[in-house]
Parts: structure tokens; C-alpha cells; sequence
């Protein structure tokens, strides 16, 4: 068997080039087909069209590149849910611009390995300018903000009470209804006390119901507010809750995965005043 082509070295383009060629036509054959933001039928109707165009899924002979890319492509594409379609209200996901994906593709044709300098030379050298940049746009008076790139917000909200973990030993973190799931589960699997969840019928964390609880609990505490919430993108008062951490003696954490990127918006960013005071930030790209 010869060695298939590879994606890297001053070959790798073209052997991509006539692969994407058959990637692209295939993508927009699905999205003909699908003709709207999700596919016909239900899942039963997805799941069977699915196993129809690629049962087997593990051949004993194969079907050749074109062929398979482009029945699975065709399959998967047709099959999506596109929030590039203009009738589709996505929960939380987002077109991807075609710049984008365009980027992913090298990035997949380089495949650097994070873990270690050898391994990655140039992209560890721009996560390192990449992060710094990052945290500048949350911190922009710190001396050394810094920032670490996670698999998403889940893991950046566990990390963050980690961190408060890590200041104070076993903290009492304090969020609202609001609050992502993922504060109560970090609390969980790091062996800290139920998170105190406030009320939130407004929608937002009610500062007097924070005061109040502040005045109540003992030990060290950690407030984690939430700046985009998961269901409708309100936005906490940070500053009120700012002052209120600090009078308190209490750490601030805030949840910033859906709202953070306002920070790119000359006309929005305001909405995220206060995000600089937080101990700590997690920002969702
Ligand atoms: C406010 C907020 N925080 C955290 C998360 C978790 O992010 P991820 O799904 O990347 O782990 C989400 C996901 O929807 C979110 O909306």
C-alpha cells in the first residue's frame, strides 16, 4: 500500500488543494439539499439518511478519497444545523466565518503540538503573545496580566476556583441563578461546599441579595458573577458587585465566556465596565 498523501511539507498543498475541491463542492451540494437551517425530518429520518450514506462506517476496502469525502461531507452538510442560514436561530453557536475556517485548515495541516516547545516552535511562540494580548484587553493597568488558553469555559470556570482554591484553601463560592452549570460542577470536582446560589428574577445577580449574603457567611468567600448569561446574554452589575467584593473581603471571579468578546466592540465594550476588578476572567472566543 503507498503511503497516502500528507497534508504538511512543500507537498501538502497539493495534495489539499484537489481534496478541498472535492470538500467544497460537497458542502454545497448538502446545504442545496438541506435548503433551509435544519434538515427535513427528525432525528429517526437523520439518524437512518446518516447510516444509509455511510454504512459501513469501518469497510474492509475503501472507497477511495473523493469518493468517501464527498459522501460524507454531502451527508454531513446536509444533515447540519447552519447557523450561516439566515432563518436559523442558533442557542449559542456561531457562524463561522469563512476566514476561519480557512485559518483552521492550516492549522490542521501543521497539527502543532502544544505540549512542548520543540514540537510547536512558531505557535508556541504566538499563544504566548496571544495570551498576553488577551489578558491586556481585560487587565489593561495590570503590570503582568496573563491568560492560559482552556478547552472552553467549563474548564476556564473550574479554573478559576481552582486559583481561589489555590489563594485561600477551601472557599465558599457564592453565584446566582444565572450562573453557567459549570461553577456548580467545578465546586463539586474539586471537593469544595455547594456553591450559595442567589436568586436572580430579574435575570441578573441582585446586589442586595449579595450583600446580604456576604454579611452572612464565614470563611473565605467567592463571588462568581456572570457577563453574557447562557440563555439571554444579560449582563451582571460588575462594578456594583465590584464594590461589594471588595467591602467584603471576597474574591471575584467572572464568567465572561459568552459576553467577553463585547472587549472588540468600540461601541459596546463599556457594557463589560468593571470586568477588570475579577480575580480572574473566563473569555470564550
Ligand atoms: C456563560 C457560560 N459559561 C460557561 C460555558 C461553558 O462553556 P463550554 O461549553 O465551552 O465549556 C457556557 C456555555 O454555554 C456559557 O454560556
Amino acid at each position: 500500500m503507498p503511503t497516502p498523501p500528507l497534508a504538511g511539507g512543500t507537498a501538502g498543498p497539493t495534495h489539499l488543494r484537489p481534496l478541498l475541491d472535492t470538500v467544497l463542492t460537497a458542502l454545497h451540494h448538502g446545504a442545496a439539499r438541506r435548503n433551509g437551517p435544519l434538515p427535513a425530518g427528525g432525528p429517526a429520518t437523520v439518524t437512518q439518511h446518516m447510516h444509509d450514506a455511510t454504512h459501513p462506517l469501518i469497510p474492509d476496502h475503501g472507497t477511495g478519497a473523493h469518493h468517501a469525502l464527498r459522501t460524507l461531507v454531502t451527508a454531513l452538510a446536509e444533515g447540519a444545523a447552519d447557523p450561516a442560514h439566515p432563518h436559523c436561530a442558533a442557542h449559542l453557536h456561531t457562524p463561522p466565518l469563512a476566514l476561519a475556517a480557512a485559518a483552521d485548515l492550516a492549522a490542521s495541516a501543521l497539527n502543532p503540538s502544544m505540549d512542548s516547545w520543540d514540537q510547536a516552535p512558531a505557535a508556541s511562540a504566538l499563544e504566548t503573545t496571544l495570551t498576553t494580548a488577551l489578558a491586556a484587553e481585560i487587565y489593561p493597568h495590570a503590570p503582568r496580566p496573563d491568560a492560559l488558553v482552556t478547552t472552553g469555559g467549563t474548564e476556564a470556570n473550574q479554573l478559576a476556583l481552582l486559583l481561589a482554591r489555590e489563594r485561600h484553601g477551601p472557599v465558599q463560592t457564592v453565584c446566582a441563578a444565572n450562573a453557567h452549570h459549570s461553577i456548580t460542577r467545578a465546586a463539586w470536582l474539586l471537593g469544595l461546599p455547594r456553591p450559595v446560589v442567589l436568586p436572580a428574577p430579574t435575570g441578573v445577580m441582585d446586589p442586595t441579595a449579595l450583600h446580604d449574603a456576604l454579611t452572612r457567611l464565614d470563611g473565605p468567600l467567592l463571588v462568581t458573577a456572570t457577563a453574557g448569561t447562557t440563555d439571554t446574554g444579560d449582563i451582571d452589575p460588575l462594578n456594583h458587585i465590584a464594590d461589594l467584593t471588595t467591602t467584603h473581603g471576597a474574591d471575584l471571579h467572572i464568567d465572561a465566556a459568552y459576553g467577553g468578546p463585547l472587549l472588540f466592540s468600540p461601541t459596546h465594550r463599556t457594557k463589560l465596565a468593571g470586568l477588570h476588578r475579577a480575580h480572574s476572567v473566563t473569555l470564550d472566543l
